[in-house]
């Protein structure tokens, strides 16, 4: 599969099949990922993955503070979003909400609940820096998260990331033995599609390149 198809077909996946995933497909996506560049090639990412009855003890102790906590999905940003941002937000919501309405949940409940759970993913990978580095680092671990969806969508595997988890860095850090040292940047879902599901029957647009460039010429 050529880049540009398997950059043109990827997308967040919310609901996998129950098969798992090989060790040896796991590392052959690392191993791509980790070819992304970085500020002198510093490579400040970490991953922690985890599978099986790991991955389930996870599940279950971030069910439990969810429970308890209830964080919900938001830009988190320290000022209200400009409309040209908070439309494309709505946007999603638009397009995801005829799926979701068929899983008989709200828009909240379905990002919350399948955040959670990983939506039912066999893997579940958690994104690490370590905190010696300035957060303008956070790039170089954005450029190799893409990467890793990337070669997964090459691989036929499906992803999605999930940020709403990292709100409950303290429990995954104590289930998984993640150092303090460490922050808890994202996490992936990782899988096999389940290409019947509604949750994954919907493709989300991009705003016209006119919006987004600035030309001086
Ligand atoms: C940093 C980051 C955090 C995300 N967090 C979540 C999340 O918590 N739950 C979720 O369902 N999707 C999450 N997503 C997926 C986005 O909703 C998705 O990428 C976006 O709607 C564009 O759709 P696409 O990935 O299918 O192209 C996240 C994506 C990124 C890049």
């Amino acid at each position: 599969m050529d880049i540009f198809s398997v950059m043109k077909e990827r997308k967040s996946t919310r609901a996998f099949l129950d098969k798992p995933v090989s060790r040896d497909d796991i590392e052959e996506i690392f191993t791509y990922a980790s070819m992304a560049p970085s500020a002198i090639n510093l490579q400040p990412w970490e991953f922690v993955i985890t599978y099986g009855e790991e991955k389930d003890r996870l599940i279950t102790r971030l069910k439990k503070v969810h429970a308890e906590q209830k964080v919900s999905c938001g830009p988190g940003t320290a000022k209200p979003l400009q409309e040209k941002f908070a439309g494309r937000s709505r946007k999603v919501l638009e397009i995801m909400k005829p799926h979701i309405f068929k899983l008989g949940l709200t828009f909240n409940k379905f990002i919350e609940e399948g955040s959670c759970s990983f939506y039912g993913a066999p893997v579940a990978i958690i994104v690490t820096i370590d905190r010696v580095f300035p957060q303008i680092r956070y790039l170089d671990i954005g450029l190799c998260v893409s990467y890793l969806l990337l070669a997964a969508h090459a691989k036929g595997l499906a992803t999605c990331p999930i940020g709403l988890i990292t709100a409950y860095e303290d429990d995954i850090a104590d289930v998984l033995n993640i150092s303090k040292e460490k922050e808890i940047v994202l996490s992936i879902a990782l899988g096999y599609a389940d290409e019947e599901s509604s949750a994954n029957a919907f493709k989300t647009d991009r705003e016209e390149l006119s919006k987004i460039l600035s030309w001086y010429e």
